[in-house]
């Protein structure tokens, strides 16, 4: 069988003696929809930031693809965060004084991706989230869904094979959280894996594995 995008052993977290994850074991499987639910502060963005390689586990063990991480190499880490992984935040990040385009277009340039090559996939990928003719906006002229938008053509931007999502709707209307969620139905059908936190039980219903955090821990799956 093929290997787990990401699995998680017995993974701790601890932050001024307190642990904030507790025995995490986890695995998901490539064109998997997974949804993360719970309470405020259960550990739900410490949990993605580390299936993300964005921080690394006081204990334990993160394995991508297969391959065990060794957190301490810098540069091979953030070729595996750039090129395999997109990332989308509460808060979508974006440069304030760049436009759309050229927001999509850095994580591609990072990968030393020619200028005339990204810019042609940046237009492409926001034609794809719908924001075909803003492309020459700056952050400030975008609704707040449209901005989420933009966030999300960025991390589309390398062809990631796994996207972890922090809250994407949090901040959306219900309109902005159905277009959202359409496109991510729609990567997830083209056999993108997804990982999304979510504080709707509505959304999560429409993942195909919820996975519950309380304290630390995952309750239930
Ligand atoms: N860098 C940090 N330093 C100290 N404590 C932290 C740090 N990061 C997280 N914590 C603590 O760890 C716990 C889990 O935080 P986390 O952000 O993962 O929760 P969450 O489930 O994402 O909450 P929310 O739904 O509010 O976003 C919280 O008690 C938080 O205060
Ligand atoms: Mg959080």
């Amino acid at each position: 069988m093929e290997a787990p995008v990401v699995a998680l052993r017995k993974v701790f977290k601890r932050i001024d003696g307190e642990d904030i994850l507790k025995d995490i074991n986890l695995e998901v499987r490539k064109g998997e929809f997974l949804s993360i639910v719970g309470a405020s502060g259960s550990g739900k963005s410490s949990l993605l930031y580390i299936m993300g390689l964005i921080d690394k586990p006081t204990f334990g063990e993160v394995l991508f693809e297969g391959e065990r991480i060794e957190f301490s190499r810098e540069e091979y880490l953030s070729r595996i965060r750039n090129g395999k992984i997109g990332f989308i935040f509460q808060f979508h990040y974006l440069l304030p004084e760049f436009t759309a385009l050229e927001n999509v277009m850095v994580p591609m340039l990072k990968a030393g991706i020619s200028s005339e090559e990204a810019k042609e996939r940046g237009r492409e990928l926001l034609r794809k989230v719908g924001l075909a003719g803003k492309e020459e906006r700056r952050p400030y002229q975008l609704s707040g869904g449209e901005m989420q938008r933009v966030a999300i053509a960025r991390a589309l931007a390398n062809s990631p094979l796994l996207i972890l999502a922090d809250e994407p709707t949090g901040n959306l209307d219900s309109r902005n959280t159905e277009v959202v969620m359409d496109i991510f139905l729609d990567l997830n059908a083209e056999g993108i894996t997804l990982v999304m936190v979510t504080h709707e039980e509505y959304l999560a219903k429409r993942s195909h594995r919820v996975l519950e955090m309380k304290d630390g821990r995952i309750i239930s799956s």
